[in-house]
């Protein structure tokens, strides 16, 4: 490999020894060995004896040869090269891209922020809880909303939320909506693909082409003849064509028809000088109901679309206390410790998955997180002014623009009468695609060709979209091209503009406060010292891969070639990300034996979306409409069922028994499938099956011995065979997919594949299916021509699941981990992983009994559970904590040990499941089994530590349940709230002898409980 120039790494690589040892897998041959040893073992493969062979892969996924590190540095620089990134840009079409404040980047390399979990375990992630707080409260300021929850996937994902929340407020069980369609074309049809089979109906209403907008007459004409059954009326405040909507008038309209007003808006534009908040919408200012958005652009470039951050928001004030038990996805909100100290919780969780299955409100679990504390640094970095200026200046951008590109001869607003804010819509005398090329040609991304969505258009429509990222020499060569390639002999006369009505604009201050950059840094360091890192020690959440994130991905991710790539560039210029798409889809072939993959979906729940919507596609094709159940092992995943749910699978039930929908499988002793109960339901809903969803490893960490006859089960009855795929780091690379009979599976890419989790989010997924789903993959597919990597549509698919191609960013970082993993690697990871478990499970089970009761024939792949011992339990009811309330604090005990709990009490409701991951050397295994150990000592002899637990995070307990009573979800802010400090800080755990932090729990514990008597 030639060397080129590269820009210096911004670490030191050599001081971080995970980063650099092969395959990021520290453990040296010699403790692989001695971990073998113990287990009676003398190779990795013999980990994998017990998978019955005909599923097993015989030769490694044909992947390239690994990189080296500074081979595979200079190759994701020479990569991202390959895209061709305009000299400027006027892209926009609902992904502006805006100036990033410096603090965002600094924040995002927070390493205790940005890999750590969800903040399930509060009292060890108040950093995670109080950015997303943060963000909740800056969104609602800007918006006016009181409840903006911690984020959704993107801006068309929070739209179908916010169409479900809709149905599920209506009184009257109304399922009907009008959508304007003046929203943007792709979220409308990830709102087709994703209603498509449910009971939500929906209308489109098209475009005045005079106007540009959508007759507000017209809208109620077909809203009053649609009144019984409309749950709501979904707008944009500023629509695909730059155009303002009638934003009081359709508010009022959804009101007076006792529908829900549903705004779709972009919070940049609600700044100080700005657009009308839309809590205060309406000719009263009672404001819209539910808010949809999307916020990328606050704080990250565009990332060729993804990550995104939709925004989704409810109103949570006098008159409407209750909708917000109603809305999708997570919450943060105020709560107190034990002792009455200030802390954050998340909020609401009943409402959610994991806790109400079929029953949730939504299927998402992972989400958008880490974008939602960027965007919050980004909105306190710039302040009430910095906002207010960087709204201001897209406006001035796009009026000064629009003043000088009118007196093109030729050239005329599309919508002269319509009030427009930072994007307008131009009427050429040429065709847009062409002038669009020509700018190509000189290194300028002009604008999108709207033709297509204006009726009668010529195909001479161009959206122009403005921010601050352009000065004046952008404008001038902007007039410049389209005089020239126009071509036309005298300028015209100055025209005048459309003026946005006094009632479209803010009416009070958003009221940001102002801090010092310096103060900001210092504020966003304290609160990831309130976070722990899998960089620093074992992570240990079952069925959650906390592995270690290699750097070399995050900077990859960050090249401007990738990173400032937006989705609307045309493929010419996308080329070095288009390839990647391209060989991360044929990567994932290899991986799982599948034929076809997506690399759309942008989580492990939205994956299994996508494979139901398939599921669903499949049997439609082949005129197969009886098909309404879905089978579910008991022990899955609270996002299987609630995705079966969304997708339309509705559960209806007489008494204990199942009419239609979710129907769950039981379990044997051994956690497997319990087959003959299995074949019963086979029995009673025979011709009716649409599927069967089964994690495989399961959650239990034993892989599903019986997979292929399931499948084979499954298929003969003429359903299809969902594999839930959040395990996969236990089998990549030694489990061949289709040799199981899996149809679909999802890889969540934030588990096995090295992307941060981010307080949450962005997680990421890919979707391999077999021949028979092929043709009905979402979005596109990446394909190579003659001409390169070009994007092709799947003949039958069922549409997008996204506004554009997924989280993008995140195909870059498991790009470059699989360029390090290479061939081998990717078996010697998985092996590693398993053998870690195999061995920590090895001794701790000389302790703990293990869960669910072990047997011969299962052993452990990438996690185990364990519980404890009955003589332990009896103990600790013995000082008045009962069973079922000893094994939460127990878990706590782990944060004291400078650890993060285990996964606690899932699927077992006595269960800590332990995942260890292949990120550890042996004596870090060592330390953490001698500290679980040591643990369970210090519970025999003080069963009382478990009411004091934790002693040394920032805050004692969190009392969830006062959180829960009265929520607060957000505040205006006006100071930075306070951190509190670490009593002693993980760190320090770290380097102190286990007997030393058991002293220490001990006393802290005696003091907590004197001075609590
Ligand atoms: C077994 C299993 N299935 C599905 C999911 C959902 O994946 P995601 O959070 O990426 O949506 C998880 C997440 O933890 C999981 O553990």
């Amino acid at each position: 490999m030639s060397h080129m120039t590269l820009p210096p790494l911004p670490y030191d690589p050599t001081t971080l020894p995970r980063e650099t040892a092969r395959h990021y897998i520290p453990a040296t041959d010699q403790e692989i060995q001695a971990m073998l040893g113990t287990l009676g073992l003398s190779q990795l493969d013999e980990l994998f004896a017990h998978i019955p062979a005909p599923a097993r892969m015989v030769d490694p996924p044909d992947l390239p040869e690994e990189l080296g590190y500074a081979d595979l540095y200079q190759h994701v620089v020479a990569q991202s090269q390959k895209n061709r990134l305009p000299a400027m840009t006027f892209l926009g079409d609902g992904l502006p891209h805006y100036s990033v404040p410096d603090l965002v980047p600094f924040v995002a390399g927070l390493r205790e922020l940005m890999t750590a979990y969800t903040p399930y375990q509060p009292e060890r992630s108040q950093g995670t809880l109080m950015t997303q707080w943060l963000y909740q409260c800056c969104l609602a300021m800007l918006t006016g909303f009181e409840a903006i929850n911690a984020s959704q996937y993107d801006r068309a994902t929070a739209l179908v939320e916010a169409l479900y929340t809709a149905a599920r407020l209506s009184r009257q069980g109304r399922t009907h909506f009008l959508l304007l369609g003046s929203l943007w074309p792709q979220d409308l049809e990830v709102v087709r693909t994703l209603l498509a089979g449910t009971r939500l109906t929906y209308e489109v209403v098209p475009i005045d082409p005079e106007r540009g907008i959508v007759p507000l007459a017209v809208l109620e004409q077909q809203a009053c003849a649609q009144a019984a059954m409309l749950a709501g009326i979904a707008f944009p405040q500023v629509n695909s064509l730059g155009c303002l909507e009638d934003i009081d008038g359709l508010t009022d309209l959804a009101h007076r028809l006792g529908a829900r007003a549903i705004v779709v808006t972009d919070p940049m534009l609600l700044a100080t000088g700005g657009l009308k908040a839309p809590g205060t919408f309406g000719a009263e200012g009672e404001g819209a109901d539910i808010l949809v958005g999307e916020a990328q652009h606050l704080a990250i470039p565009p990332h060729y679309g993804g990550p995104g951050l939709g925004v989704f928001g409810m109103r949570y004030n006098a008159a409407h206390q209750q909708d917000i038990r109603q809305a999708p996805g997570r919450f943060v909100g105020d709560a107190q410790d034990e002792a009455g100290r200030p802390a954050k919780v998340m909020v609401l969780s009943t409402r959610e998955q994991h806790i109400r299955r079929h029953k949730a409100t939504s299927n998402i679990c992972t989400n958008q997180g880490f974008v939602a504390t960027l965007a919050a640094a980004a909105v306190l970095a710039r302040g009430e002014e910095g906002m207010r200026k960087a709204c201001r200046q897209a406006r001035a951008n796009a009026l000064t623009a629009a003043r000088r590109l009118l007196r093109v001869p030729g050239v005329s607003l599309a919508f002269p009468e319509t009030p427009f804010w930072n994007a307008f819509v131009l009427a050429l005398p040429c065709s847009s695609a062409s002038l669009v090329e020509t700018a190509r040609q000189r290194r300028m991304h002009l604008g999108v060709d709207v033709s297509l969505r204006i009726p009668g258009s010529g195909g001479n429509h161009l959206l122009l979209s403005f921010s601050d990222l352009q000065g004046p020499e952008h404008l001038e060569r902007l007039v410049a091209l389209f005089a020239e390639a126009i071509a036309m002999p005298r300028a015209k006369a100055a025209v005048s503009l459309p003026e946005v009505p006094a009632t479209g604009l803010r009416r009070k201050p958003v009221g940001l406060p102002s801090w010092d950059q310096e103060q900001l840094r210092a504020f966003f360091v304290s609160l990831s010292e309130q976070n722990i890192s899998p960089d620093r020690t074992c992570y240990p959440l079952g069925s959650c891969t906390m592995k270690y994130n290699p750097y070399i991905n995050e900077v990859a991710a960050a090249l401007p070639g990738f990173a400032y790539l937006h989705p609307a560039a045309p493929w010419a210029d996308a080329q070095g990300t288009l390839e990647v798409l391209y060989n991360v889809q044929e990567y994932f072939k290899a991986i799982t034996g599948l034929p076809a993959v997506t690399t759309q979906p942008v989580a492990g729940a939205q994956g299994e979306l996508v494979g139901l919507k398939m599921f669903q596609a499949y049997h439609r094709s082949r005129g197969d409409t009886q098909r309404d159940i879905v089978l579910i092992p008991h022990s899955a995943h609270g996002t299987n069922p609630a995705t079966a749910t969304m997708a339309g699978f509705e559960t209806v039930q007489r008494g204990a028994e199942t009419l239609s929908g979710v129907v769950e499988i039981n379990a044997g002793p051994n956690g497997q499938i319990a087959m003959d109960h299995l074949r019963q339901l086979l029995d009673r809903y025979r011709g009716r099956i649409a599927g069967i969803m089964v994690t495989n490893p399961n959650t239990s960490g034993v892989f599903e011995r019986h997979f292929a006859e399931i499948a084979a089960l499954i298929h003969a009855e003429g359903g299809l065979v969902y594999m839930d795929g959040a395990n996969m780091n236990a089998i990549a690379g030694w489990v061949n997919l289709s040799a199981l009979g899996v149809d679909a599976v999802h890889n969540n890419n934030h588990k096995t594949w090295t992307i941060p989790h981010g307080g949450g989010g962005p997680g990421d997924a890919i979707v391999a299916v077999s021949e028979r789903l092929a043709p009905f993959l979402p979005g596109v597919q990446v394909v190579r021509s003659g001409h390169g990597y070009t994007l092709q549509h799947p003949p039958q698919s069922i549409g997008s699941v996204h506004r554009h191609f997924g989280n993008v960013g995140h195909k870059i970082r498991a790009y470059t981990y699989l360029r390090a993993l290479g061939r081998a690697g990717v078996r010697r990871m998985s092996a590693v992983a398993v053998l870690a478990a195999r061995y920590l499970h090895h001794r701790l089970k000389l302790h703990f009994p293990t869960l669910p009761q072990e047997t011969p024939d299962s052993p452990r792949m990438h996690e185990f559970i364990i519980t404890l011992p009955e003589a332990t339990f009896e103990t600790l009811e013995a000082a008045g904590i009962s069973r079922a309330r000893a094994i939460g604090p127990f878990g706590k005990l782990f944060l004291d040990f400078g650890y993060h709990a285990p996964t606690v009490s899932f699927p077992e409701a006595q269960g800590l499941m332990i995942e260890p991951t292949e990120s550890y050397t042996k004596a870090e295994l060592d330390r953490f089994a001698n500290a679980i150990i040591l643990m369970l000592h210090l519970v025999n002899e003080q069963p009382t530590i478990l009411h004091t637990v934790p002693h040394f995070t920032p805050v004692d307990r969190i009392d969830d349940v006062s959180a829960n009573k009265r929520v607060v979800v957000s505040t205006r802010l006006t100071t930075l709230p306070q951190v509190l400090p670490n009593r002693i800080a993980p760190d320090q755990l770290a380097q102190m002898p286990l007997e030393a932090i058991a002293e220490a729990i001990r006393t802290a514990s005696a003091a907590k409980l004197e001075s609590t008597r």
